[in-house]
């Protein structure tokens, strides 16, 4: 039998982005495959703390084994900001992707070093033990947008030994070195080790 595991999100590009990663030897369901409709606490400072509040939030409340993950984008001239705060960072309920790189780029302006690095943690636990992954991009912020594909910051981000954005590069080439790929792959290879 597949061993199954839950992603704690309901965000179906996350999904099929970690489904792909994690091949047919794992039977990936999602919250709204266990009936969880919650809005779980992200109420962390760090991306390690909140990855953990969501895997422990679905560990405690179904028993079953999971894994969460937090992404920052950490801009080297603003002391790592907006990281854990990327999805809130113009306010509000947050996810206004287009507020957020507009603030993102008034902050920057006349700044010349533009290196950032986009984060991930996943926090995983299996039959009870906690296990952490991060992967992380290196690149730079433009001063205008480019690009269609992707979300949130991606019309503004280059990664490094690239010369177009995030949102032009496209799904194929982005799942193959973002930040969550690099932490899942991490995490595959470890299911893989352990089986
Ligand atoms: P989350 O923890 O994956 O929900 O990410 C928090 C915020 O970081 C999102 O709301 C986005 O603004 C930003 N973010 C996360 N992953 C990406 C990505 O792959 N590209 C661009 N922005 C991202």
């Amino acid at each position: 039998m597949r061993k199954k595991l839950v992603f704690a999100t309901n965000n179906a590009h996350k999904l099929s982005e970690v489904s792909a990663i994690l091949g047919d030897k794992i039977e990936l369901l999602s919250l709204k495959d266990i009936n969880c409709y919650d809005d779980i606490p992200e109420t962390a400072d760090t991306l390690e703390g909140n990855a953990l509040l969501k895997a422990r939030y679905i560990y405690e409340k179904y028993g079953v084994d999971c894994f969460a993950d937090d992404t920052g984008l950490e801009v080297e001239a603003l002391n790592g900001a907006p990281g854990v705060y990327s999805a809130r960072y113009a306010g509000g309920d947050g996810h206004d992707s287009e507020a957020n790189m507009k603030k993102l780029i008034a902050n920057l302006e006349g700044i010349n070093n533009r290196k950032a690095q986009f984060r991930t943690v996943v926090a995983m636990i299996l039959d009870g033990k906690e296990y952490l992954f991060e992967g992380i991009v290196t690149g730079r912020i433009i001063e205008d947008k480019r690009g269609t594909t992707g979300f949130g910051y991606d019309p503004i981000f280059i990664p490094e030994g690239y010369e177009q954005t995030f949102a032009e590069l496209g799904d194929e080439v982005k799942n193959q070195i973002s930040h969550r790929s690099r932490a899942v792959h991490k995490l595959c290879k470890f299911l893989n080790s352990i089986q």
